[in-house]
C-alpha cells in the first residue's frame, strides 16, 4: 500500500485537473467592446472537457463514444471490446473493465520482469541484494509492476464503491510504478533498460490513461446518476 504521504502528493497533483474537468463551464465570451484578446489555453495537451455520454440504446456505440473521449481511442476500443460484458455495460462498467485490463497488463509485466531477472546472471551469491546489478533491478521492477497491479485492484474496489476520486488516485499511482522502474535503471545502469520493459511501460501507461479518462467521465456532474 502506498504511504499516506504519496496519496496526499497524488491528490495535490491531481487537484487542478480534477477541478478543471468538474467545473467545465460553458462560459460565453460575450463581453463586447474590449479589444483585449483572451490568453491562449494554459496547456494545449489538456484533454477537452468530457462530452456528454449518451444513455446508450446501443452498447457498442457507448464503447465508441466513451473511447472517443480518451487519449488513445484504439487502445481503449480493443481493451474494452475484448471483454464481452462491455456490450451491456454502462460507463461505470466500462471504467471497471478498463481498470481490469490494465491490472492484467501490469500482472503480465510483473511476470515478464521476473522472467528477465531469472534469465539474467546474478553478479554475486546474494540474488536479492539491492546492489544495482541488472538482475536486482529487474527484480525490483517486477515488484513495482506487482504494486501497480495491486493499485489497480484497489481502483476497481473504489469504482465498485463509486469513490471515483480514490479510483483516480489508485490508477495514477499504478501509472507511476513503471516510472520508478525506469528511473532505477537510469540511475544505476543507464543503457541496460530492456526494450521489453520499455514497451510494457508504454502499454500500461496508455491503459492507465484510458482508465483515468473514463473515470473522469464518471466524476463529471452531468453523468452522476
Ligand atoms: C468523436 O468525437 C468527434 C469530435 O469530438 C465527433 O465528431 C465524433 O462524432 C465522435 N464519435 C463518436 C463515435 O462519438
Ligand atoms: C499488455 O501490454 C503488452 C505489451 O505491449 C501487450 O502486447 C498486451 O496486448 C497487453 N495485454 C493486455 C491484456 O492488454
Ligand atoms: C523465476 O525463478 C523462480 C525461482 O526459480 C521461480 O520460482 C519463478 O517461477 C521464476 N519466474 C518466472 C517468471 O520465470
Amino acid at each position: 500500500m502506498a504511504p499516506a504521504a504519496m496519496v496526499i502528493l497524488l491528490l495535490a497533483l491531481l487537484m487542478p485537473t480534477t477541478l478543471c474537468s468538474r467545473s467545465g463551464p460553458s462560459s460565453k465570451h460575450g463581453h463586447g467592446g474590449h479589444a483585449k484578446r483572451a490568453p491562449p489555453p494554459a496547456s494545449p495537451s489538456l484533454p477537452p472537457p468530457a462530452p456528454m455520454v449518451p444513455v446508450a440504446p446501443q452498447a457498442a456505440a457507448l464503447v465508441r463514444a466513451t473511447c472517443n473521449s480518451t487519449a488513445y481511442y484504439d487502445v481503449c476500443v480493443s481493451a474494452l471490446a475484448a471483454d464481452p460484458s462491455s456490450t451491456t455495460a454502462d460507463v461505470r462498467g466500462l471504467s471497471a473493465i478498463a481498470v481490469s485490463v490494465a491490472a492484467a497488463n501490469a500482472s503480465g509485466a510483473a511476470q515478464a520482469a521476473a522472467a528477465l531477472a531469472n534469465a539474467t546472471a546474478p553478479s554475486s551469491q546474494a540474488p536479492l541484494a539491492a546492489d544495482g546489478t541488472v538482475q536486482a533491478l529487474l527484480r525490483a521492477c517486477a515488484a513495482k509492476y506487482g504494486d501497480a497491479r495491486d493499485a489497480l485492484a484497489a481502483a476497481k474496489d473504489s469504482i465498485a464503491q463509486q469513490d471515483y476520486d480514490f479510483a483516480t488516485v489508485h490508477v495514477s499511482a499504478a501509472a507511476e510504478y513503471p516510472q520508478v522502474c525506469k528511473a532505477l535503471f537510469r540511475r544505476q545502469r543507464p543503457g541496460a533498460y530492456p526494450a521489453e520493459l520499455a514497451a510494457r511501460e508504454e502499454a500500461l501507461n496508455k491503459l492507465c490513461s484510458v482508465a483515468l479518462d473514463i473515470i473522469a467521465l464518471l466524476n463529471s456532474p452531468s453523468n452522476n446518476s
